[in-house]
Formats: structure tokens, sequence, C-alpha cells
């Protein structure tokens, strides 16, 4: 078996808002292989999100472990920790919040190139052609504002953005949920096709099973902050255990086989 690429275990985050406790995230544990795609899904509030920024050291941890590439990850400072980012990035729902709105296309990528040195500067310009490139997108969107191209466009200039560093995990949060049909089968699809290129990881969070089930190689259930359930998609569909994985699968209305990209 290959070394786990990332390895969490016992992580716990606990929210204490008008004097009430939230158990966010309660001793989660679980590992993702190199090039495996993980399927975390769960209703709204389950703890994806807090999940999603404890793993990228948006918001530290209460109790709990994780080794990222054989390192302590939330032990990492300076240097080290820089480089273990360019590993480990991040796409979010809303990629306009993270993006400046001023910025262009090639801004947003040129980013990532200056901040970890990816390339040496001269290369840049083709570096930032060759990522357009990869998510589908003409070189001319470069000069292109952010605020100035679609919703399915920017989310591929953010999925590029995080290619830029040549990470081993990226963490999709809710990444294609704002995207309509089409373009969100276009998106996925580009996802699984990088995974084949590039052996990358996926950490691919939804409140949708059913946009879950045509990525992952594996699924994990949460529900007020605990893994309830952990099987493959057609396992937790044909035969959910958990009340979660019950209500996830009646939410579906119908479940394509044909959307099975990864199995
Ligand atoms: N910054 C915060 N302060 C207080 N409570 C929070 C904060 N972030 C999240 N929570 C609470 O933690 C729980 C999990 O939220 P979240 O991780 O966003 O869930 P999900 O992404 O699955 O919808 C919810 O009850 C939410 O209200
Ligand atoms: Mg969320």
């Amino acid at each position: 078996m290959t070394e786990p690429l990332l390895e969490i275990s016992g992580l716990s985050k606990t929210f204490v808002s008008g004097g009430r406790r939230v158990s966010a995230v309660e001793s989660v544990s679980f590992d993702i292989r190199p090039g495996e795609t993980v399927g975390l899904v769960g209703g709204s509030g389950s703890g994806k999100s807090t999940l999603a920024r404890l793993l990228l050291r948006l918001t530290p941890p209460e109790s709990g472990r994780i080794r990222f590439e054989g390192k302590d990850w939330l032990d990492l400072s300076g240097n080290a920790l820089r480089r273990a980012r360019a590993r480990l990035q991040m796409v979010f729902q809303d990629p306009l919040a993270a993006f400046n709105p001023r910025a262009t296309v090639a801004d947003v990528l040129m980013d990532p190139l200056r901040i970890h040195g990816t390339v040496v500067p001269a290369a840049r310009p083709k570096e930032v052609e060759r990522l357009l490139e990869r998510v589908g997108l003409p070189s001319a969107l470069a000069e292109r504002s952010v605020l100035d191209v679609s919703g399915g466009q920017r989310q591929r200039v953010a999925i590029a953005r995080a290619l830029a560093t040549r990470p081993a995990l990226i963490v999709l949060d809710e990444a294609v949920s704002a995207l309509d049909v089409s373009v969100r089968r276009k998106v996925l699809e580009l996802l699984v096709a990088l995974q084949k290129e590039n052996g990358l990881a996926y950490l691919f969070i939804s409140h949708d099973l059913a946009v879950v089930r045509a990525v992952s190689h594996r699924v994990l259930v949460m529900d007020a902050g605990r893994i309830v359930e952990a099987a493959t998609a057609s396992r937790i569909i044909e035969d959910p255990q958990s009340d979660a994985a019950k209500a996830l699968v009646r939410a579906v209305p119908k479940l394509e086989s044909e959307n099975d990209a990864a199995t």
C-alpha cells in the first residue's frame, strides 16, 4: 500500500457563539492517498467547511493531528510551511471572494507563481498561458478582468491558480455548487482529467451526493461534526446506514449512472 498523503486523526473544533458551544468538528480521522479523490458529503452546518479550514490552517484545531506528505503539518512554520502550502491548495465556491476585484486573470495566476517562486520571473507569462491551456481556457483570457468572465470560466481560473504551485492535494469546498448543470459537468470532467494527468488527490466537499458520486473514489458522510459513514458512493446510495446518509440519498431525486466518472 502507498503511504497516505494526508492523515488526520482526532481533529476537533468547537465554536462558542451566544453562550452556546457548537462542536463543528468532533474527533474526525481519515486518510487520503496520493491520486485519490475522497468525497466529503453532509447537510448544511455538518462541519464540512470548518474541516476544510482546519486542513488549510485557516483556523486552529483544539485537538488532533494532521500529517501531510510525511510531516507534522500543524507544527510547520516559516519556509517549511510556505513550501508545504504550495502542495496543499484550495478552491472555494465563490472564487470572486478570494480574488482582488481589480485583478486580471493573469494577475490571479501570477500571484502564486511569485509568492512560491514556482518559476523564474521571465518564465511567468508562458506559465500563465500553460495553466490556462491546462484548464481549457484560451490564452486571450489572461488580460480580462476577473469580473468580466463567466462563472464557469472563473472557477476554471481558480483551479488553474490552485495548480500553479504544483500541489499534491486540492481541497474543493462546494467548488461546483454555484454552477449550472452543463457547466458543472464540464468542470467535473476537467478535475478528473487533471487527476489522470498529474496524480493529484482531491478532498471534494459538497452537500450534494450526486455531485460527490461523479468524482469520488471513496465517500465520507459528515453529520453534526462527525464522520458517520465511510464507503464507496455506490454503496452509500444503495444501502445508506446512517440517518444523515439516508437523508442525502433522499435529497437526490434521480441518481444517474452516466455521471460516474471516477468508478
Ligand atoms: N466562525 C464561526 N463561529 C461560530 N460558529 C461557527 C463558525 N463557523 C462555523 N460555525 C458553526 O459550525 C457548524 C459547522 O459549520 P460549517 O463548517 O460551515 O458547516 P458546513 O460547511 O457543513 O455547512 C455550524 O453549526 C456553524 O454554525
Ligand atoms: Mg460549507
